[in-house]
């Protein structure tokens, strides 16, 4: 193994390791959700189990509009994660996506970490993924193309970390070309082009620019949730200034931003950055998100109870969703979605 691949994999299992042991959420920081409530409804006439979450995520029918977040790849021990991850997604029927393919670009090693999604997840979307830092460096979009058909990829992700490349010790904080890159990827690739952030959001200013670019679907991936600066920090010896644990835009403010831009371009929205209860989940799906997605909470929830966990876990959520359709008069997430919070500061 080289040196930069085998870095690749000692980075990866530290990153396991600090987000299954280490407290790494934001300090001072929260996903935003809180400062909404509820409209309740008196007069309700849902009809509770006749409510349904099925859905289609880019062609592919699904049972919930809600995606397992790209985490892991590239090291022995991102293959039996991946590998329980992706029977919860079969057996539910949702999306999942995998980790960074950087590690895949690099050379053959743990190709099989990757490739496992696919093999246990064998008829829902599955979301290749790779750094914006490594997609500006590609002469070429050959190199994505062989990643999209090692897991038979139905969308790939672009992932925009600066935040996080500026605190890595070994980060490379330079994004010099992103836009044109972007710009070439969605030419070049057949299937649709997501960008999401890792945890300090994708504003509206932002989301514009790439969805000028092409992108057919952004991931806030907003602040509230795990941070990454966080993770970087337990592992960066140096000092880094504190201030930039909690750097990012919440998620909730995230979504009131893109979805206003669903007005001038066609594009699915996904809330994630902190959604960690079925309210949560809730909230954002009322702020606009067209689906959800989570990550370290699934994580957890797998290394602590297995797939049956992350299963229960999801369904448990879309349990609290339906509760909350049925109180707000609401029949469908579509109907979710029609003004039915209130500012919590303006309400009493
Ligand atoms: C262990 C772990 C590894 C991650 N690796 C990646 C990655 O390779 N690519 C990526 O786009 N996001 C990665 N993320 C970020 C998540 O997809 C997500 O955007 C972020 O953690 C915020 O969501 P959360 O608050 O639900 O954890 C990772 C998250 C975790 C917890």
């Amino acid at each position: 193994m080289n040196i930069i691949s085998e870095q690749t994999s000692k980075r990866k299992k530290e990153h396991l390791e600090l987000s299954l042991n280490s407290d790494v959420s934001f300090k001072t920081k929260a996903n935003g959700f809180e400062q909404y409530d509820f409209i309740h409804d008196a007069t309700t006439e849902v009809e509770i189990d006749r409510i349904t979450f099925k859905t289609i995520f880019f062609k592919k029918k699904i049972n919930y509009p809600f995606l397992i977040s790209c985490m892991t790849g590239g090291s022995s021990e991102s293959e039996n994660i991946n590998a329980q991850l992706a029977i919860a997604a079969e057996e539910l029927q949702i999306p999942i996506g995998v980790g960074s393919q950087r590690q895949a670009l690099e050379n053959e090693n743990f190709r099989k970490s990757y490739q496992i999604i696919r093999k246990n997840a064998k008829s829902v979307p599955v979301l290749g993924n790779l750094g914006a830092a490594e997609l500006i460096k590609l002469k070429s979009m050959d190199p994505i193309k062989n990643l999209i058909n090692l897991i038979e990829a139905d969308a790939f992700v672009i992932h925009l970390n600066p935040l996080q490349e500026l605190i890595q010790p070994e980060g490379t904080p330079n994004f010099k070309g992103l836009l044109k890159s972007i710009k070439k990827l969605v030419k070049e690739i057949q299937v649709p082009i997501i960008v999401k952030e890792v945890g300090s959001g994708i504003g509206g200013r932002s989301s514009k620019k790439l969805l000028d670019a092409g992108v057919k679907g952004i991931d806030v991936a907003g602040a509230g949730g795990t941070s990454w600066a966080g993770i970087e920090m337990l592992r960066n010896k140096k000092a880094t200034d504190d201030y930039f644990w909690d750097w990012g835009l919440p998620t909730s403010f995230c979504l009131k931003e893109n979805v206003r831009l669903k007005n001038d371009y066609k594009f699915i929205l996904i809330g994630s950055g902190g959604i960690n209860s079925g309210v949560d989940a809730a909230k954002a799906f009322s702020l606009g998100a067209d689906y959800i997605a989570s990550a370290r909470i699934i994580l957890k929830e797998l290394d602590s109870n297995g797939t049956e966990g992350v299963k229960d876990l999801i369904t448990g959520w879309f349990g609290t969703i339906k509760k909350i359709m049925f109180l707000t008069g609401s029949n469908s997430l579509k109907d979710l979605r029609k003004k039915k919070l209130i500012r919590r500061e303006l309400s009493y």
